[in-house]
């Protein structure tokens, strides 16, 4: 008898946890509202965990100093996933159930955001992603936001610069299959591409972590195409860079948002002068925000915020603003608040959400100019 009532009560805790979300614990609880971070702080896409984490410390050290969130501080507990999407759905399952946390941050990597989406939105706990950009990632539930404009967009403004800006009409595509990001970039840049009248010569594939692209370079330099649209992540695009030079294929590589990295530069150095990526913000904008945020983020650590940064900035500023705003601190209140914001006068720009929690933002386009550094192209907005 005692036995049984004693399941019964589990029971209806565990039913009333499943309804309310484990954000009502936090919420309940007197002392730091903890909020999780799952990150690649280590593995071959590094860069992405410190350089998010660190834009979040930024935004969460001057909150706190500013007095919190309904008068507690916020305590940000960072989880290292070593760019392993099986880790990153671990790490989102231990901070939900073990931490408590009040909401998630993370991934960069989609992959890796689709991997640790399904964890927060059954528990009801509201996760941001900084800078994650496939499509399919808000579209897991609707606790699952972002902080970044999407591929449908990326990839059109990538389109737009190869076939109106470089003129170009014959490109190759060479991309990552193992990376839901990669493989839906090429896709929409493809699609926009043709559209446009270009015509895709060749498409190549490698899997992340490759280190010899010969055999696909070579089939595409037999193409003989303008450029190389080459959606991957830093390592692999050094990697390529070099290895494209050494084939004698002299035409620019073109990418997306996954190449900014100060590594990207040491691992495929002058290769890449001369090549375009699409990215969040350009530190050379002269907007005020974003020369305040970048003077700020030197002086804290002597070092130039690169986009993850200012993504992970921002994400963290629309969840303190959603927190702000809600009643309580519950998962349902901080998802309501985080569904209507609009006009969030972000570093990157004014974030916005429509009905799928996705960002209205423009990108900027960047060259890669002699000794690595990015010279400004263009700007492109939403149409
Ligand atoms: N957009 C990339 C993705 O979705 C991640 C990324 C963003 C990497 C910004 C670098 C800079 O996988």
């Amino acid at each position: 008898m005692r036995l049984r009532s004693t399941v019964l009560l589990l029971a209806a805790l565990v039913a009333c946890q499943k309804q309310q979300g484990s954000g009502l614990v936090g919420a309940d609880a007197k002392g730091p509202i903890v909020i999780g971070h799952v990150a690649s702080t280590t593995g071959t896409e590094a860069t992405f965990g410190t350089s998010s984490d660190r834009g979040f410390r930024i935004f969460f050290d001057e909150l706190n100093a500013k007095g919190g969130i309904k008068g507690r501080q916020i305590k940000l507990v960072t989880l290292d996933d070593q760019g392993k999407p099986e880790e990153a759905a671990t790490a989102a399952t231990r901070l939900i159930a073990s931490d408590h946390v009040t909401a998630l941050l993370g991934e960069v990597a989609s992959t890796r955001s689709l991997w640790m989406a399904p964890k927060a939105q059954m528990a009801h706990v509201p996760m941001i992603s900084p800078s994650s950009t496939n499509e399919k990632v808000t579209a897991v539930g609707d606790y699952i936001f972002r902080a970044c404009f999407i591929d449908a967009f990326q990839g059109f403004v990538m389109a737009k610069f190869a076939h109106e800006t470089l003129k170009l009409s014959k490109v190759a595509i060479l991309k990552d299959v193992r990376n839901d990001y990669s493989v839906g970039l090429a896709k929409v840049f493809a699609e926009q591409f043709t559209k446009m009248g270009g015509t895709i010569v060749a498409t190549e594939s490698f899997s992340q972590g490759d280190v010899d692209f010969k055999a696909q370079l070579t089939n595409i330099k037999a193409k003989s195409p303008e450029a190389i649209f080459e959606p991957g992540y830093y390592t692999d695009t050094g990697l390529i860079a070099r290895q494209a030079k050494e084939l004698g294929l002299a035409v620019p590589l073109l990418g997306g948002d996954g190449w900014d990295s100060e590594k990207l530069y040491e691992i495929g150095g002058a290769a890449l002068e001369g090549s375009y990526f699409s990215n969040h913000y350009s530190v050379d904008d002269p907007s005020p925000r974003i020369q305040a945020f970048v003077a700020h983020y030197k002086q804290v650590t002597g070092l130039v915020p690169d986009s993850l940064a200012a993504q992970a900035y921002d994400a963290a500023g629309m969840l303190a603003d959603a927190m702000t705003r809600a009643p309580d601190l519950s998962g349902p209140s901080i998802r309501d608040a985080l569904a209507t914001m609009k006009n969030f006068a972000g570093v990157t720009g004014d974030i916005s959400l429509d009905a799928n929690r996705n960002p209205v933002k423009p990108a900027v386009v960047l060259k890669i100019g002699k000794g690595g550094k990015y010279e400004f192209v263009t700007r492109i907005q939403p149409e």
